[in-house]
């Protein structure tokens, strides 16, 4: 079972593959990519303990030699200094401009590792092994790379395509339970921003590929068919609008309210970002449908489906004290979302159906808010 996506970008263009058993025979997929049988992991401590070996493995079957950089798990390690350590190691390990360096982790890996081989001798190639959900179906395909700064998340960085992605479906199996779902609030954000007959398939496939136990065969598919459809969105949005002049915010459906509770919450365990989009989707489909864009039912919808996967799907579920609705919408104006002080919100005229809008009117916002809190 192999599925390979093409990302057609010109001279940058590449394949994103995914399946299972990718991570033993990775050495045979970048083997092509390499001008000597030389490449540098970065990965985290979690990853390394439970694939590093089989990577390594999968390399020396080639005959590749690798070195690697274990860096710890967590949101945190997107940093100045985590970059500057990664930067300095690559460095040390005598990586040149014709090398490849390979990314493998889950989305704060593939962002910080993305960035390194971006500035690195002004730029090499790297490879994005992602093994969360979230990754392989976002952040580890269409370019976006970086770190987060003091003054907000993910605002350090550069565009910068991968030469290939290998997602390899069967380490999800190795997630929690919350994060599996954590990332299942990015798929299910392609449903609803673009796809209509997906979100009905993940509202009738959604629990059983969930489930860790149960039909083997039937999760495997489910969950190939969901990776695949993600990244076949993603790969055809990026194609259109690489560097997100227009459509690609699409992508950023629920991001706003997201990042806001991301930042009031200090990005700390009380809400990892795939149960802010999740959420924020949520918000967003409410929003949508105060300023008259769309029925009632889109938003129920939206919710029921959330809840019956078990997430997350409303501010009531974020343990702790919250800012106000006013604290939250300043918290958006940090938002890379702002253009000209004004906020940029993905709305929805229905399921599947969303576009971008420039000047949603901070009156509405507030109260889609104060009712999300008051229902705390
Ligand atoms: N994760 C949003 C994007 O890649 O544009």
């Amino acid at each position: 079972m192999l599925n390979i996506v093409p990302v057609n970008l010109g001279e940058r263009s590449y394949e994103v593959r995914i399946g299972f058993g990718l991570i033993e025979t990775a050495g045979a997929a970048i083997l092509p990519l390499l001008r000597r049988k030389k490449v540098a992991i970065v990965t985290d401590h979690t990853v390394a303990a439970l694939h590093l070996e089989r990577l390594l493995a999968g390399l020396s079957a080639e005959g590749i030699e690798a070195t690697h950089l274990s860096l710890p798990p967590g949101e945190g390690t997107k940093s100045w200094p985590h970059l500057s350590q990664t930067v300095e190691w690559l460095l040390e390990q005598k990586v040149e401009r014709k090398d490849v360096v390979i990314a493998f982790g889950g989305g704060v890996i593939g962002d910080l590792v993305g960035f390194a081989a971006s500035i690195l001798r002004r730029g090499v190639r790297f490879v994005q092994i992602p093994t969360s959900l979230l990754a392989q179906v976002d952040s580890s395909v269409g370019g976006k790379t970086g770190i987060n700064s003091p003054h907000g998340k993910n605002l350090v960085g550069a565009f910068h395509q991968p030469s290939l992605v290998l997602a390899d479906v069967g380490v999800l199996d190795t997630l929690t339970p919350r994060d599996f779902l954590a990332g299942y609030g990015e798929v299910v954000k392609y449903g609803l921003l673009g796809d209509p007959l997906f979100f009905e398939w993940l509202e009738a496939e959604g629990p059983e590929l969930a489930r860790t136990d149960g039909d083997l065969t039937r999760r495997k598919a489910a969950r190939l068919r969901a990776v695949t459809r993600s990244v076949e969105m993603k790969a055809g949005i990026v194609e259109r609008d690489e560097t997100e002049e227009g459509e690609r915010a699409l992508l950023n459906l629920g991001h706003t309210f997201c990042h806001a509770l991301e930042s009031a919450t200090g990005y700390s365990d009380r809400l990892l970002h795939g149960e802010g989009v999740a959420i924020g989707c949520a918000l967003a489909f409410e929003l949508s449908q105060r300023l008259g864009l769309c029925a009632q039912e889109a938003p129920s919808r939206v919710r029921a489906h959330l809840k019956a996967m078990g997430m997350k799907t409303d501010l009531a579920d974020i343990k702790g004290d919250l800012p106000d609705a006013a604290g939250l919408l300043q918290l958006m104006g940090q938002d890379k979302k702002v253009v000209d002080g004004k906020l940029r919100f993905i709305l929805a005229r229905g399921i599947g159906e969303a576009f971008v809008s420039g000047d949603v009117p901070g009156d509405a916002v507030l109260a889609v808010l104060n009712e999300a809190l008051a229902r705390r």
